[in-house]
């Protein structure tokens, strides 16, 4: 009976070690922005909240994070892979047609079996309108709203980021191997987070919040301050929504895809030039994350934006 559960227990021990590695090994797949960029993108929108959606977020926010949205930004990446959330991995992104450049909804939007709805822009709405129904307590009960609300949180920081609306052979450029500077690593890591963290250690001594602080700065007062109110600008959610996909999509080919093959060395030129358009869908992606929670959460609007 011992020798058989000193047995069990050395299979048990290999399987973790094995789950760990194989966890270690697909880490760079399996992230979005990464937790930095998903960070900064909540707590760019949180500080934009008007009182009354302020209040909501506090509501639905375990008491642990003491109010801070910014700290389970993340955690929909970290769930992806358990049983239960399973469901939710083809969430994260879309794959649209090899070189096509474009993206349409009925054509792009659906799992790798071909499950209508499920990719991040109708994520995006899915959440939006669970969300919707707490402001007057209609939430159908199956409907975690703490969960709806760190979902929407977590997919409008994905569907900026522009390798989540990638091509399907390459998966958003995760196939495509290549070294940052001196260390491997892939393509669509280097959206994910190469470029946040070297410029954070290029020019902010790795101090993330000051990183942070200089987007702010960019949008209230700075570069992008007068087009503020066109990012917020949306009328309808699910045209927006789309709007958001196809910019990501665009970017994608533009300054991602191009001029990358397999195989290469990204460094300054690259890195110098695409760093503006990772910031600037950072800070995209925190204001029309606030305009969202501002419309569904706050005090009523005639232009309310969810479907009911
Ligand atoms: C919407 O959320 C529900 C659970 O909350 C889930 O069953 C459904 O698959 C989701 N659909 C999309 C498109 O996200
Ligand atoms: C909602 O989801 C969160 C996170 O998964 C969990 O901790 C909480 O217990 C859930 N609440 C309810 C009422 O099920
Ligand atoms: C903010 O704008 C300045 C001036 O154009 C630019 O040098 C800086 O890189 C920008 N910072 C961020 C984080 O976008
Ligand atoms: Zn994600």
């Amino acid at each position: 009976m011992q020798i058989s559960m000193g047995i069990l227990r050395g299979i048990s021990v290999s399987f973790l070690a094995f789950l760990v590695c194989v966890c270690t090994i697909y880490e760079p797949c399996v992230q979005a922005w990464s937790k930095e960029g998903h960070a900064m993108t909540c707590k760019i929108a949180q500080e934009l909240l008007e009182p009354e959606a302020k209040h909501a977020v506090q509501m639905l926010l375990p008491d642990y994070v003491n109010g801070d949205l910014s700290a389970l930004c993340v955690w929909p990446d970290q769930v992806r892979h358990w049983y239960k959330y399973r469901w939710t991995s083809p969430l994260h992104f879309i794959d649209t047609p090899d070189q096509a450049c474009n993206f349409k909804y009925q054509r792009d939007c659906h799992d790798p079996h071909g499950v209508k709805d499920m990719c991040v822009a109708g994520a995006i709405q899915n959440f939006t309108n669970q969300l919707s129904h707490y402001r007057h307590g209609t939430s159908d009960r199956r409907h975690n709203m703490t969960e709806a609300l760190l979902f929407l949180s977590h997919f409008m920081g994905d569907i900026h980021q522009p390798m989540h609306v990638g091509f399907t052979s390459d998966e958003g450029g995760n196939t495509i191997d290549l070294r940052w500077f001196r260390h491997k690593s892939n393509l669509h890591h280097v959206w994910d987070r190469e470029i946040i963290l070297t410029a954070a250690a290029d020019y902010y001594g790795k101090d993330i919040n000051l990183l942070q602080q200089d987007i702010e700065a960019n949008f209230t007062h700075g570069i992008w301050s007068s087009d503020l109110a066109s990012w917020r600008d949306c009328a309808d959610l699910s045209s927006c929504v789309n709007k958001y996909a196809a910019e990501s999509i665009n970017l994608a080919c533009k300054w991602g895809y191009k001029d990358v093959e397999s195989g290469d060395t990204l460094s300054d030129d690259y890195f110098n030039s695409r760093l503006p358009i990772v910031m600037r869908r950072i800070a995209q992606g925190g204001v029309r994350l606030a305009m969202i929670l501002n419309r569904i959460l706050g005090v009523e609007h005639e232009d309310s934006i969810a479907a009911t």
